[in-house]
């Protein structure tokens, strides 16, 4: 690795680097921000390492974390697109994607997102999605049952609902197919073969999984046409049932005015439904699933929720409204997405220009990791940063207090398009379904020996395991 000499002079410190390895062999490649947690302790907040001849600087802690993509909001604000989501996306779209066109596509669907949150449309829909989920966890009979099934059919019907203005019946066998295929091209994408691909893009074009992504990518993208063509046929100019409704009619209002630098093209429309989908359909399901286990992990939490529940909303349904009523439960379900970490080192981004920061030189196009695991357990800002205790959003009243470093979407530019529909989803599905059924581990397992490891990938969901809904009727 050549540096030239204003490089060397500030460089970020990180440990030395092996010609073509860089520092691979220190790193855990299953759970990288591990090993990155550990190396911020010896080099600092903000220091280089090297995935093969790929360099890296890492931000590590709230402060750092927060300064850059805040204060330096526009020179840490772009996407880093390795190899293989350039395969898939090609620029377009907004989860991998950046320029004019990334600005106008998040514009319009943070714009689009808001509507549907106005005159409570979002939240109908959330709710109604609630009874079919309660209604498929019911026919588990308080039986043992995988949780991942009906939580990711819920939180992927939200998006069909936000993106469509559908829902699928969770028996459909083209809906299950869609959402097992989703979750699983996200895994082989987060798989160390894709990654080694990432670094040496020409000598392992050919590996297997790469042609797997790229065969799901291609029916992903075949189903999505299909629906869009649908609506297409369907659409009706004055109202809008969802995102593509929307999108359509924007595009032919564009076609009229006889735009033609126009980002409103089909494959916009096709990978920005994508990218909604793949954004927004694991990692909130992933964030329920954590809180379920973790309150059958922990009963006496759990019961204090329900107690709040009962005493605030009794048995009618709950509302976005009573939020500001249950401070505590507000609180456990923070404490489940601190804790939960579900994207430890966030998405890649890249510096836009030139920086210097923290005294370092950082060049343009220098890919960056701003670390979230090490915001969300750093210890000069949490009580018990390792341990689940809601008490981190209680003050001494019992009232519910925001924290800074509270940050599992992120922040500046780049920060989670659908964090406003995330955590309506979270509050609404998590309440439902604690209202209704009393979780527990199954029969002949203790709490204690509930298994709290995160499963390895791009995302970090518990890992596979099996819980028992026992009515509470
Ligand atoms: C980006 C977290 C749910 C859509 C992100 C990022 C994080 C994140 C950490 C990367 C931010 C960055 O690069 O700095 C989460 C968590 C969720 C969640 C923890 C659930 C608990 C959703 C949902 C949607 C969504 C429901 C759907 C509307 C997106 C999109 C981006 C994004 C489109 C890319 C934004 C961009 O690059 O401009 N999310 N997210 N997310 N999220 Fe979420």
């Amino acid at each position: 690795v050549r540096l030239d000499s204003k490089e060397k002079r500030n460089e970020p410190p990180g440990p030395r680097p092996l010609p073509l390895l860089g520092n691979l062999l220190q790193i855990d490649l299953k759970r990288p921000h591990k090993t990155l947690c550990e190396l911020s302790k010896k080099y600092g907040s903000v220091f280089t390492l090297y995935f093969g001849i790929n360099k890296v600087v890492v931000l590590a802690g709230y402060e750092t974390v927060r300064e850059a993509l805040v204060n330096y909001a526009e020179e840490f604000g772009e996407r880093n697109i390795s190899p293989i989501l350039n395969d898939i996306n090609q620029g377009h779209g907004i989860l991998f994607a950046n320029g004019e066109s990334w600005k106008e596509l998040r514009y319009f669907a943070l714009t689009t997102l808001k509507d549907f949150e106005f005159g409570k449309r979002l939240s109908h829909k959330i709710l109604a999605e609630c009874s079919y989920l309660i209604q498929a966890i019911e026919e588990h009979k308080g039986e043992p049952f995988d949780t991942a099934l009906p939580i990711n059919y819920a939180t992927a019907n939200i998006i069909f609902s936000v993106v469509y203005g559908c829902r699928f019946d969770y028996n459909d066998p083209i809906f299950t197919k869609m959402v097992k295929r989703a979750t699983h091209a996200t895994c082989v994408t987060g798989s160390a073969s894709v990654q080694l691909y990432n670094m040496f893009p020409r000598l392992f074009r050919w590996i297997k999984n790469r042609q797997v992504v790229l065969k799901y990518v291609e029916t992903t993208i075949r189903d999505a046409k299909y629906l869009i063509t649908y609506l297409k046929e369907t659409l009706d100019p004055d109202t809008c049932q969802g995102f593509v409704d929307c999108f359509l009619i924007w595009k032919q209002k564009e076609e009229e005015f006889g735009i033609d630098d126009s980002h409103y093209s089909e494959e916009n429309l096709i990978f920005t439904v994508i990218d909604l989908f793949v954004a927004g359909t694991d990692t909130t399901a992933a964030t329920l699933r954590w809180g379920l286990l973790l309150m059958a992990k922990y009963p006496h939490v759990q019961e204090q929720v329900h107690e709040e529940l009962r005493h605030v909303v009794g048995s009618r349904q709950v509302s976005v409204d009573d939020r500001k009523n249950l401070p505590y439960t507000d609180a456990v379900i923070h404490e489940i997405q601190r804790l939960a970490n579900i994207l430890p080192a966030c998405l890649p981004h890249q510096t836009s220009r030139d920086v210097t920061f923290q005294g370092y030189f950082i060049k343009k196009g220098t890919v960056v990791f701003p670390l979230l695991t090490s915001v969300l357990y750093d210890e000069s800002e949490w009580e018990s940063p390792h341990t689940f205790n809601p008490s981190h959003f209680l003050d001494k009243e019992g009232k519910f207090v925001k924290r800074d470093a509270f940050m599992p979407f992120s922040a500046g530019h780049r920060v989670c398009l659908g964090e406003g529909l995330a955590k309506m989803e979270l509050f609404l599905f998590f309440t439902s379904l604690i209202q209704r059924f009393c979780f527990t581990p199954p029969l002949g397992i203790t709490e204690d020996e509930l298994d709290l490891t995160p499963a390895v990938g791009f995302t970090t969901p518990p890992s596979s395991h099996m819980l028992c809904a026992v009515s509470r009727h």
